[in-house]
């Protein structure tokens, strides 16, 4: 029995593939926003990678989406311009700031996607293979980052620290907005 203000599993499922868009939505901005700054530097390739990629995950989330009837969040419009304001303004640090943004991003989003992964049962198979799918791209990402030099932006650990937390805080607030 679910008390008021406890989530049904159905609840729970549609809060998952809402942040999940909103999360991937998030990443493509991020890393176009990076583009927009580094896209014709030595760093373009591996940026554009990454970047199709997360199109593939937002495309795959967003007929998630269509296809069980979940509203999506309503801060899509605010995540367009925060998305592509965080990876403009880490770029434009340098592209060591622009990986450890990614570096940060992308452990936010596998700490997520592990959680999700966990709490799915063999009901949700094929969810959860998605999700694990895409977990091992996000860690890809990061270690892109990582064989970038992230580490080797000043102040690396407080703006890793910054942006997950940020990270954290959209999450939490597109699974219910
Ligand atoms: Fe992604
Ligand atoms: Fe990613």
């Amino acid at each position: 029995m679910n008390l008021p203000g406890e989530t049904t599993p159905r609840q729970r499922l549609a809060r998952m593939v809402r942040v999940d868009h909103a999360g991937e939505y998030g990443a493509k901005r991020i890393y176009q926003g990076q583009l927009a700054v580094l896209g014709h530097g030595p760093k373009g390739d591996i940026l554009r990678h990454m970047q199709a990629q997360e199109q593939h995950h937002l495309d795959t989330f967003s007929n998630l989406i269509a296809d069980r009837h979940v509203r999506p969040t309503a801060l899509l419009p605010f995540w367009h311009v925060a998305g592509f304001v965080l990876g403009a303004a880490t770029a434009a640090l340098g592209e060591r700031a622009a990986m450890a943004c990614t570096v940060a991003v992308e452990e936010a989003i596998d700490e997520h996607y592990r959680a999700q992964s966990a709490e799915l049962d063999d009901s949700e198979a094929e969810l959860r293979a998605t999700i694990e799918e895409f977990r091992a791209e996000e860690l890809e990402h990061r270690d892109i980052g990582l064989a970038n030099d992230a580490e080797r932006t000043p102040f690396y650990r407080a703006l890793t620290t910054l942006i997950k937390t940020g990270c954290k805080v959209a999450i939490a607030v597109s699974e219910r907005i």
